[in-house]
């Protein structure tokens, strides 16, 4: 660690470049926020020298330099289901690649789908007591169908691939040829038949997207379920905007992001060497004092006013933006557009990290009439 001198760090084993490892593997939130708490760059062991940063003028440095902050070699190249396509593709390939893929997720461009989302969701749609996570993923799981096969993926099959992503460490992680083979299979007959998305798209990016689409936006629609149940005055057509964006603001099932140094750089004073892990945090930058009055309340109507430029990134920032992001806000609208008032029975909705930020516990609601 002699190399990121001048940062503090979070305590750890004396193991230098290993220091905080357990940590990390156990309690990784607590561990961003003690390392917060010690200023607004702070270093860690990661089995290679880490910075941490949240700061906007961090974020934007991040986000915005391609050729330095580049992403192989940071953490989604330990996931199988991420390590490829968009993700992997570098700068200067990158912006020409996001070019062919961005205008499939255009706002306009998802209009059409709108529609049968609602039809489809509609069908699945609980009456009576159920649990928000179990029905978020259902809900994910159809509105990905719907948009990259006409709904026509085996769906049993879908949910076997997809599993694992909502799954502890390490099952994220652990390669699985044969079913990656299946379904590249699967994909691949349906694409012949020019189904959705995916016969307009390369297969890797169809496999891409069917995972950084899943978890991430059924985590966001349970939470946001929950807390239209505790927050009536915002379960409304015209509430539903703000009430995602403050879900998505204390509850980013991207907590952290990383990317390896592809060049040395000074950042604030601190050298960082070329082949450490820079890392950024919506969660640490989103409960930020300095950015966010009272940071832990659930209050949508911070939304009426001013937000901290690179100061709220769920959907992450710059080229490497969000594919999906306008997609999911889609989903999201239409699921929650669904349902009159709710009641929130039992749950535990305090995030608990893996892959992506997830409600700790089941969020058990009731639909009223
Ligand atoms: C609420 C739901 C979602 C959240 C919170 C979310 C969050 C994010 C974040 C934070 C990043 C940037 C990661 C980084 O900087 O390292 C990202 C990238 C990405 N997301 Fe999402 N995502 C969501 C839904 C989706 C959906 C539905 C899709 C696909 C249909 C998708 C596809 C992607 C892809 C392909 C990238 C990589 C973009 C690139 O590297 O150019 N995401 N997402």
């Amino acid at each position: 660690m002699g190399l990121l001198r001048g940062l503090p760090k979070p305590r750890g084993y004396p193991w230098g470049v290993f220091a905080h490892l357990p940590r990390w593997a156990g309690e990784p939130l607590g561990l961003l926020e003690e390392g917060a708490a010690l200023g607004p760059l702070f270093a860690l062991g990661l089995g290679r020298p880490a910075v941490v940063g949240y700061s906007p003028e961090w974020n934007r440095r991040l986000l915005s330099d391609l050729e330095t902050f580049r992403s192989k070699g940071s953490f989604s190249s330990l996931v199988p289901y991420l390590n490829g396509g968009i993700i992997t593709t570098e700068a200067p390939l990158h912006r020409a690649r996001r070019q062919e893929l961005n205008p499939h997720f255009h706002a306009r461009a998802l209009g059409g789908l709108e529609a049968r989302l609602r039809t489809a969701l509609q069908e699945i749609r609980p009456q009576g007591v159920f649990e928000a996570n179990r029905w978020a993923s259902e809900v994910a799981q159809t509105a990905l169908n719907l948009a990259y096969f006409e709904g026509q993926f085996p769906k049993a099959e879908l949910a076997r691939f997809l599993a694992p992503l909502k799954r502890p460490f390490p099952a994220p992680l652990w390669p699985r040829p044969l079913l990656f083979a299946r379904v590249r299979r699967r994909a691949a007959e349906l694409q012949a038949r020019g189904l959705g998305l995916a016969a307009h798209l390369p297969l890797e990016e169809v496999l891409i997207g069917l995972a950084a689409g899943y978890d991430t936006t059924a985590h966001t629609l349970a939470w946001a379920l929950w807390h239209a149940a505790c927050h009536p005055d915002w379960h409304h057509p015209a509430g539903h905007p703000l009430l995602i964006k403050e879900t998505l603001r204390l509850y980013p099932p991207g907590f952290i992001g990383s990317r390896r140094v592809a060049r040395a750089l000074e950042f604030d004073g601190i050298f960082i060497p070329q082949g450490a892990l820079a890392l950024y945090s919506p969660y640490l930058t989103h409960r930020h004092p300095d950015l966010w009055q009272n940071p832990l309340v659930f209050d949508p109507a911070r939304f009426e006013g001013r937000i901290p430029a690179w100061g709220y990134l769920p959907f992450g920032g710059g080229e490497r933006i969000c594919l999906g992001m306008h997609f999911a806000q889609m989903v999201l609208g239409v699921a929650l557009s669904l349902f009159g008032p709710l009641e929130p029975l039992r749950g535990d909705p305090q995030p608990k990290p893996g892959l992506t930020l997830a409600p700790r516990g089941a969020l058990w609601l009731r639909t009223v009439q």
